[in-house]
């Protein structure tokens, strides 16, 4: 796509990538993303972040097409330093030959270990270090574990403009650059995906950060992240600043998820009993295959969720590995608020249960008892399960009530 002129002087240099479907190695992005980086033509010419290296020559052209094709940028100005936004960092340093690379204290580090550059124009711009464009100046704020140790903040305080990196991103490749061009459910939805399966542990570090922000008292109007739509005038900005602090207080809401596999369909009739006992009492629940759903697209669910039931068989005396894969997966995300009970059928040794209710305990959430089948659940143990389903329930309700 073209550069888009976001604000007088100011462009939207990034690349739209339509088919990413694997984002990151570990989550799954059904629409695609796009890389965001941003050219602010002044006295000084600097670009704030690159894209993502297989994209170098579509963010030549775009750079080109706003400065010609000898154009030149004096100041790099790197917010992050993972490889979807500096993956261009070495090429453009080459090509451009900038006068300075502006980074946070960690991001130094970071493009170090990254680049071993050796001769680089390198300046470290702690929080509150503020530079000069001409016209504009920018001014830097470090917002460490949002979400690595090295994000880094850039506000330009004449033209309102937060350049946030990856916080308040989607992964949702458009022809369209702002929010208010777009259906605002399904964004809302994709910013919830995008927060669920990369910002979530650094939740409270999120919550720091925004009173951190709120207290710098910064006039902002517009909100750019490097991935996704952006936001402009007040209320946009007030709505997704907003849309984090709910984010990362993960309130539950009346909504349970079953996620389990099953061999022969014992667990999984197991979990359909659950279901019903839980939909019964008013909850609202989703039941989860990990045969037929990606580990982020259950965590996505889980996010807001009060409670969260995993089911397996007894396999080599442990669970199958598609469950081991995704209480990995959560468990590293730590989510937040939940309560949580074990369902599983088994054949002799049976340790199912206890190894999915430990890996539950693990995570800090409340137990409601397992329950255990042995081969095939009958009309009783089914009954059990729905019984389950209705002490979880009340546990909800008691919960958030
Ligand atoms: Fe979008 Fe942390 O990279």
């Amino acid at each position: 796509m073209r550069p888009v002129e976001i604000k007088e002087g100011i462009f939207w240099t990034g690349v739209v990538d339509w088919n990413r479907r694997n984002f990151h190695g570990y989550s799954i992005s059904h629409k695609g993303t796009t890389y965001n980086n941003f050219l602010i033509k002044d006295e000084k010419v600097a670009l704030i972040d690159t894209v993502a290296e297989e994209f170098w020559g579509a963010m030549q052209c775009n750079l080109a097409h706003v400065l010609g094709p000898e154009g030149k940028i004096d100041y790099f100005i790197i917010n992050h330093l993972e490889p979807d936004h500096a993956g261009c960092l070495a090429l453009a340093v080459e090509k451009y030959q900038p006068e300075k690379i502006y980074t946070s204290p960690m991001g130094q580090k970071a493009m170090q270990a990254h680049f071993h550059y050796k001769d680089w124009p390198v300046e470290v711009v702690p929080t509150g270090t503020e530079i000069s464009l001409g016209k504009r100046t920018l001014q830097f704020v470090e917002t460490r574990m949002l979400h690595w140790p090295d994000a880094m903040l850039t506000y330009c305080p004449e033209d309102k403009i937060a350049f946030t990196n990856d916080a308040f991103g989607q992964n949702w490749a458009t022809s369209e650059r702002f929010a208010d061009q777009v259906d605002r459910t399904f964004l809302e939805d994709l910013m919830k995906t995008y927060y669920a399966n990369i910002v979530l542990p650094y939740s409270p570090v999120v919550l720091k950060t925004l009173k951190a922000l709120e207290e710098m008292n910064l006039d902002i109007d517009m909100i750019c992240p490097d991935h996704g739509l952006m936001f402009r005038g007040k209320e946009e900005c007030k709505w997704v600043l907003d849309k984090y602090v709910e984010f990362a207080e993960q309130k539950p809401k009346k909504k349970a998820v079953i996620v389990f596999d099953t061999m022969w369909h014992s667990t999984e009739n197991m979990a359909n009993a659950v279901a019903s006992g839980l939909a019964d009492e008013g909850i609202s629940v989703r039941v989860m295959s990990m045969k037929s759903n990606h580990h982020s697209e259950v965590m996505t669910e889980i996010f807001d969720a009060a409670a969260v039931i995993v089911g397996s068989p007894t396999h080599n005396n442990g669970i199958l590995p598609l469950m081991a894969d995704m209480l990995t997966y959560m468990k590293g995300l730590r989510p937040q608020n939940k309560i949580g009970a074990a369902i599983g059928s088994f054949g002799w040794s049976g340790e199912c249960v206890k190894v999915l209710t430990q890996a539950l305990e693990e995570m800090g959430m409340d137990i409601v008892d397992p329950i255990k089948v042995k081969h095939v659940p009958t009309h009783d143990t089914l009954v059990q399960c729905y019984q389950q389903g209705k002490d979880i329930a009340a546990a909800i309700k008691a919960k958030l009530d």
